[in-house]
């Protein structure tokens, strides 16, 4: 007890750095990459300042130099030109993300992991992450689930090094594992958005992805923000679905979940500090409410705190320079 005890001994100069308990390393970090099929050059993204939408002719340059900044993975997200009631232009040869895997892969090879978004939503013209019936306005699960096995088999066919279902589908996980499995790509990891909530601070990501609901909303198939316990039976039903990497998404109003999905099952876990996260921090910066730096690594380092292995973060590049 004080005064014997005294906590401000170890809070002194570089002792602080030998007591830190948690460390936030480049290695954590993942990109999002949206490519927009309709561009010809980049276009930054209002609601999200200092994030751009790329044409397919400028992907690969981007790429280069996250991967030089040594973060070791992007996700990618397209914007195609077509959209219909089916999604029909998410799963072809030649779609937006499956030409970008490819051409960041020509590039890069080995230096730079490609994980990519799984989900019918920046593909509909409604909007929806799945099939919908247009007389009760459902979103219909099974069919769907057909769907996201050619979605996830044609990404790995492009070259994507990983797949990221993210529509909330009950079954998907085990749907995409089966088709990978199939067509030959039992080497590719599926990291599961398996809690995944129904969140208005995805808000800024619709503007960028062209992908809000013409009609309804999301809160179907997303997690209801006021459940915990619901949580693990979605991380359970998907770790034993076959999903080799957890994620937890948002990131910040959800550290409570980061915590008990590491704690309970100790998978890698990740977590999706998202659009509007990032939004916040810039909007109250740029306004000189906020240290914008300090304020970026206190958020990536209590996402690592929480217990995330990864970070998927629009503040990746950002992060990658404070670290150097
Ligand atoms: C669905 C998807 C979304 C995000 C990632 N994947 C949007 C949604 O569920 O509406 C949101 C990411 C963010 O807000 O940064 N394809």
């Amino acid at each position: 007890m004080f005064p014997d005890v005294r906590l401000r001994r170890l809070r002194k100069g570089k002792i602080r750095n030998l007591v830190r308990e948690s460390t936030l390393s480049v290695d954590d970090l993942v990109q999002p990459i949206f490519v927009d099929e309709t561009i010809d050059s980049p276009v930054e993204i209002s609601s999200m300042p200092g994030i751009y939408k790329f044409p397919l002719s400028e992907v690969a340059k981007e790429a280069k130099a996250i991967t030089e900044l040594g973060i070791p993975a992007v996700i990618l997200f397209g914007v195609p030109a077509f959209k219909d009631a089916e999604g029909s232009s998410s799963c072809g040869e030649t779609d937006i993300v499956q030409e970008a895997a490819r051409m960041i892969k020509a590039e890069l090879g080995d230096d730079l992991v490609v994980i990519t978004d799984v989900c019918m939503c920046e593909y509909t013209s409604h909007g929806h992450c799945g099939i919908i019936d247009f007389e009760t306005k459902e979103i219909l699960n099974d069919p769907t689930l057909e769907v996201l096995g050619k979605i996830a088999v044609s990404h790995a066919r492009a070259g994507a090094d990983m797949v990221a279902p993210s529509g909330m589908m009950d079954g998907m996980v085990g749907t995409i594992r089966a088709a990978l499995d199939l067509n030959g790509f039992n080497h590719v990891p599926i990291m599961s958005y398996a809690a995944k909530y129904y969140s208005s601070f995805y808000g800024p990501f619709r503007d960028a992805a062209e992908s809000g609901c013409s009609f309804g909303d999301r809160s179907t198939h997303q997690m209801d923000p006021a459940n915990s316990n619901e949580a693990l039976r979605e991380v359970t039903l998907d770790i034993a679905e076959g999903a080799d990497i957890i994620m937890v998404k948002p990131a910040l109003p959800y550290l409570d979940i980061v915590y008990r999905v590491k704690t309970e099952f100790g998978m890698p876990t990740a977590a999706y500090n998202v659009s509007g996260e990032y939004a916040m921090i810039k909007a109250a910066a740029a306004n000189g409410w906020l240290d914008e730096q300090k304020a970026i690594y206190e958020s990536l380092i209590s996402i690592k705190r929480a217990g995330a292995d990864i970070i998927i973060t629009y503040f990746a590049k950002d992060a990658a320079r404070m670290l150097k």
